[in-house]
């Protein structure tokens, strides 16, 4: 049982049904609406699709098990908490660089994800202004080519969002998160839906769906499949100590089981349904379905401008990505805001205006790589792309591979089944085969593959 009597000093969630706003809140934002279709479409669609799907059930919702009971049960920030829960299992105290680790990642990420965040707020003046009215797809590709050709608008944006990230997160997590994912979530539904309808009267609906859903298994190379796998972590927020951040705030007692399959449920189906409503229109305006990063901004306006109605619906429909997008980068910078807090004494404040800073200048570096810099590259790859690559590809899955190896070798089994409290034992079994043997393994059978060896 987890001790009812320790509780975070970031203070505690209202209720498990706050603890699936925030961590649904996390989980889904840029990574479902902008990077999973495009990176489908990259990918080659639906064998890739296939794959990602695998990996959420197999791999992302047990370690988001994981995370969430190793947060509850040291109710400390992401790297305290594994200096913790190692000397309660008499394990090696390096464990807390896994901590570290996943503080390194948000940054990084945030410092890329912040400057699309920025383009989001950007596409929201441009529907207010009726820049979209109807416009075809050549428009919308030169509206966009233009917006990121200038790396002044995308400084601004850039720290307009940072700055508003940092003020939400300087005044604590819990409040302001539940009320906003409250609207949130079921809006980002409502319009998704509205878009998927719009997708149907197209003519191009079938051809999008199949895209998506009809395997051509030709198209999986190895780093299709590591593509697949680390955007399984980034979308359920895994790997870095997100989610363990927001299991520390979870009061106990609450069902960490079905928390992580409700949440990975929803973030699941936001994507899908984006994609369902993108690649018609893909199709419809024979656009490439490998554009990259600018797929949603270059295809969405378009419905918005032709479709009835469109100018509302474009402006709620960035507006609603915006805030998805914000209560995900609040959840990128938790746990060294809370690390920061715990061990340095600054308060949330100030450590909101160091850490922010920060991450706004390392943000530059994607800024840039879009215009000025787009012609400097390392290992063929843009500094937007390295960082996606790295982070999402990369780290996130070692650091989900170390947080599985922790959960199902080094912690206690007594521990972990009195703090899962699965309703049955079959399932505590089915938990603990799949994250000490099917995830661990699965991730590291991609990386040999990556590299060659298998
Ligand atoms: N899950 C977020 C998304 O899909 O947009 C991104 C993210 C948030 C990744 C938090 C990692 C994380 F820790």
């Amino acid at each position: 049982m987890t001790d009812n009597t320790k509780k975070s000093i970031h203070g505690e969630w209202s209720s498990r049904f706050a603890f699936i706003l925030a961590a649904t809140g996390s989980a889904v934002g840029l990574g479902n609406i902008w990077k999973f279709p495009y990176i489908t479409g990259e990918n080659g669609g639906g064998a890739f699709v296939l794959v990602y799907l695998l990996c959420v059930v197999l791999i992302g919702i047990p370690i988001m098990m994981a995370e969430s009971m190793l947060g509850r049960r040291a109710r400390q920030s992401p790297i305290n908490a594994m200096q913790t829960l190692a000397e309660e299992a008499k394990a090696d105290p390096n464990w807390h660089y896994l901590g570290w680790l996943g503080v390194v990642a948000g940054f990084l990420i945030l410092s890329y994800y912040s400057v699309i965040a920025g383009w989001s707020i950007a596409y929201v003046f441009k529907a207010f202004i009726g820049s979209f009215s109807g416009g075809d797809a050549k428009d919308m590709q030169d509206l966009f080519a233009e917006f990121t050709g200038s790396p002044l608008s995308l400084t601004f944006w850039h720290t307009i969002f940072m700055v508003t990230t940092m003020s939400v997160v300087a005044r604590g997590v819990q409040g302001g998160l539940e009320k906003s994912v409250r609207f949130l979530m079921p809006g980002l539904f409502v319009l998704l839906m509205l878009l998927v309808g719009y997708a149907m009267t197209t003519g191009s609906y079938q051809r999008g769906v199949d895209f998506l859903f009809v395997p051509d298994f030709s198209k999986i190379t190895s780093n299709v499949v590591l593509t697949a796998m680390g955007h399984a972590f980034f979308t359920l927020s895994l790997g870095m100590g997100a989610i363990m951040a927001y299991g520390s705030y979870l009061p106990a007692g609450d069902s960490i089981a079905k928390t992580s399959l409700l949440i990975a449920g929803a973030d699941t189906a936001v994507a899908l349904l984006a994609g369902i409503a993108i690649f018609p229109l893909v199709f419809s305006n024979n656009l490439a379905v490998g554009s990259g990063p600018g797929l949603i901004f270059q295809t969405l306006p378009i419905a918005f401008g032709n479709m009835p109605g469109g100018w509302i619906v474009g402006i709620l429909f960035f507006v609603m990505l915006v805030f998805a997008a914000l209560t995900s980068a609040i959840s990128l910078i938790e746990p060294a805001v809370a690390w920061l807090v715990e061990n340095h004494g600054c308060n949330r404040k100030q450590a909101c205006i160091w850490s922010g800073t920060l991450v706004w200048f390392l943000g530059l570096g994607t800024v840039f790589s879009f215009n000025s810099w787009a012609n400097v590259k390392f290992f063929d790859k843009t500094i937007f792309q390295l960082l996606d690559y790295l982070t999402a590809n990369l780290m996130l899955p070692i650091g989900g591979f170390c947080i599985a190896i922790f959960a199902g070798w080094i912690m206690s089994q007594a521990n972990s089944e009195s703090e899962l409290e699965l309703s049955n034992p079959v399932y505590y079994q089915v938990w603990q085969i799949l994250v000490r043997y099917v995830s661990p393994a699965a991730v590291f059978l991609v990386f040999l593959h990556v590299v060659g060896v298998l």
